[in-house]
């Protein structure tokens, strides 16, 4: 209004004046706050014998001393009037590692003196040790409370019946508390509720209808107990609800469609419970879903494509189920989704091609342990720098060689037969795989060229498949190639001959009928290597001389057995620093082992 005004009348004057009201009334509040009021006399009395019963060794009450104002005493707000309205006694979470005696905890009676602190409006004494006390029945007198923070108090018995008394309390944290017991009824009368949070506390029995009283709430984490029963349908009549946490208890049944009633719900946390039953084909229809979590349950059926809905949706996971039936292609729709966790179900059926259209990039699949064959889409290859774990399936056919700008691809213990492209090659400066586990398949005929355009590759694993002919020289001398698993593949070959220069540090070639002498140049062309494994091949001649040089960076292991290994072994090796073991048996050498420090 003021800014219209100032440009009728032509002149800067009410700008200037709206301007200084603007920066001088803060100011003024500030020097106001500055100059406390006085401490009313009895809540002086009240924090002073609460500071009485507390032992404090790291001292932070240090400022609460009789016969001063305690409206400036550290932790407390005092109203105009000098009633105490805000306390909170900053204690720092336990550190591991570090003792925990500068954490206040009361001895003997529990702070009961708080209970005259009527005007109070907020109360934190998060991680306070309570030591196993009940809270005190006389908070219930704190009547004007809207905060009430106790995370991590210890406080233990029951929560008081006086609870119900607080009906201004919007903010009720009370995690990790309380020995067993029901949630109290009364705990319903706390109808401006709006944040709820009493995780890890050892609440039993089932969850009481009168919450519904809750009409404001938009957060309920219940999870970390010991409650049971059905979920209840009615909790889909809270409509102010954002997040729902009920994992982590043992509730059964089936998941309510009511739920699917809450227009507000981001969170839906479930998991770790007793969850029979089908997933409600509903919970598509709740369009804010931020994070779905029904994983360690006992739900089966199939998920509904309805779930493609979610456009909202950061986190799927339905992990740990009976789920059966197909992968929905409609999952591809997620276009938020950052994670998808299918694993430990009974999936059936191809990976749709459609999961190629989720995030384009960093987007977290783990579809392992499920019953998925078919081959795997190319289009997944779109996911560039995600990570894509389909282990312990029946997958088919070939490496999608675009998976190859996923950073982390992990195909272990499938059916997949051939690694070589029928598709280009991502250019080199897209194959971002940094971890690729292709372990135990049916891969046969020589390795393929495009491992030498892996730049990013840390950890490549081949192993127990049927990969034949020579190892490439361009595989070993990767840059970023730390750990390389090629064991059990029949490549009936000799160990490279070639001058180069290798970053591998574990090196494993067992089993692989590997045949030819061990040269000192082979070892020599690895200096970070800090263990080999090339037993039970048929590796044969005298071992060189300067091997104890040659491999001077082993840390831990050295395993040559079940090979046809001559001659006597050389001093040198003595001069190893194994710091785990070194085994030579099973070969054909002779003469006296050196002494081994
Ligand atoms: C505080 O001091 C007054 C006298 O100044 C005394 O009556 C009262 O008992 C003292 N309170 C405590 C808790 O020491
Ligand atoms: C809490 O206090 C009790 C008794 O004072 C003590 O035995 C216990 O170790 C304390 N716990 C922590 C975590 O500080
Ligand atoms: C509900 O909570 C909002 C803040 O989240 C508040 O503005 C509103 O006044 C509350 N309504 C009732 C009826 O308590
Ligand atoms: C989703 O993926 C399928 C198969 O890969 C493709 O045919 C379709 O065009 C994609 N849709 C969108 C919207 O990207
Ligand atoms: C793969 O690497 C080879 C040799 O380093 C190079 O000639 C070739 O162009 C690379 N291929 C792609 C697709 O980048
Ligand atoms: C790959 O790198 C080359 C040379 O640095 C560059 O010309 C080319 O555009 C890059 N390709 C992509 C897809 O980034
Ligand atoms: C290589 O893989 C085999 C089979 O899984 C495993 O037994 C072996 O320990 C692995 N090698 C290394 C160095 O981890
Ligand atoms: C290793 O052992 C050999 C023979 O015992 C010895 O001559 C040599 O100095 C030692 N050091 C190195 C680095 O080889």
């Amino acid at each position: 209004m003021s800014k219209q005004g100032s440009r009728h009348r032509g002149s800067g004057r009410w700008w200037v004046i709206s301007l200084v009201v603007v920066i001088i009334l803060p100011l003024l509040a500030r020097v106001c706050n500055a100059a406390p009021s006085t401490c009313s006399t009895g809540d002086s009395e009240a924090l002073l014998i609460f500071k009485a019963g507390f032992n404090d060794p790291g001292n932070i009450l240090a400022t609460w001393v009789n016969d001063t104002n305690c409206c400036s005493w550290t932790g407390v707000v005092c109203d105009s009037s000098g009633r105490v309205i805000k306390l909170s006694v900053l204690s720092p979470p336990p550190q591991r590692g570090q003792p925990l005696v500068r954490n206040p905890s009361f001895s003997g009676v529990v702070g009961a003196s708080l209970g005259s602190l009527t005007a109070l409006q907020s109360l934190d004494l998060a991680n306070v040790n309570f030591s196993g006390s009940p809270m005190p029945n006389e908070w219930g007198e704190l009547v004007n409370l809207n905060s009430l923070q106790l995370i991590a108090t210890r406080l233990g018995g029951r929560l008081p019946r006086a609870i119900g008394k607080l009906v201004l309390l919007k903010s009720l944290n009370i995690a990790g508390n309380f020995r067993p017991h029901p949630l109290p009824a009364e705990i319903c009368q706390l109808t401006q509720l709006q944040t709820v949070d009493v995780e890890g506390n050892l609440f039993t029995g089932s969850l009481p209808a009168c919450i519904t009283a809750w009409k404001n709430v938009s957060t309920i984490r219940f999870s970390v107990n010991d409650l049971s029963g059905p979920i209840p349908p009615f909790l889909g009549d809270l409509a102010t609800l954002t997040l729902l946490d009920l994992s982590n208890n043992h509730f059964s049944g089936e998941i309510p469609s009511a739920l699917a009633k809450l227009p507000n719900l981001q969170f839906l946390l479930l998991s770790e419970n007793r969850l029979t039953g089908q997933i409600p084909p509903a919970l598509g229809m709740i369009a804010p879903l931020f994070s779905l979590s029904l994983s360690q349950n006992l739900l089966s059926g199939s998920i509904p494509p309805s779930l493609g809905n979610l456009q909202n949706l950061f986190g799927l996971d339905l992990s740990a189920n009976h789920l059966s039936g197909t992968i929905p292609a409609e999952l591809g729709n997620l276009k938020a989704l950052k994670s998808l966790t299918l694993y430990s179900n009974r999936l059936t059926g191809s990976i749709p091609p459609e999961l190629g259209n989720l995030s384009q990039q960093g987007v977290d699949i783990d579809l392992s342990n499920n019953f998925l064959s078919g081959s795997i889409p190319p289009s997944l290859g779109n996911l560039v720098q995600s990570s894509l774990t389909a282990s312990n399936n029946r997958l088919t056919g070939e490496f999608p060689v675009g998976l190859l700008k996923l950073s982390s691809v992990v195909l272990s213990h499938n059916l997949l037969s051939s690694l070589t492209p029928t598709v280009p090659l991502p250019n080199s400066n897209q194959t971002y795989v940094f971890l690729l586990h292709l372990d135990y398949n049916h891969f046969t005929g020589p390795f393929p060229n495009w491992l030498s355009n892996l730049s990013q590759a840390n950890e490549i694993l081949l192993n127990n498949n049927f990969l034949t002919g020579s190892i490439p020289v361009s595989l070993l001398i990767l840059p970023q190639l730390n750990f390389l698993n090629l064991s059990s593949n029949p490549l009936a070959t000799k160990l490279p001959t070639a001058t180069f220069t290798s970053n591998v540090g574990s090196l494993d070639v067992h089993s692989s009928g590997l045949y030819g002498p061990i040269t000192s140049k082979f070892l020599s062309s690895f200096p970070n290597l800090f263990q080999l494994f090339l037993q039970h091949n048929h590796l044969s001649g005298p071992l060189p001389a300067d091997i104890g040089s040659a491999l001077k960076h082993m840390t831990s292991t050295l395993d040559l057995s079940y090979n046809d290994l001559t001659g006597s072994v050389p001093s040198s090796i003595s001069n190893l620093t194994f710091s785990t073991s070194l085994d030579l048996s099973h070969n054909h050498f002779i003469g006296p082992v050196p002494h081994i420090p």
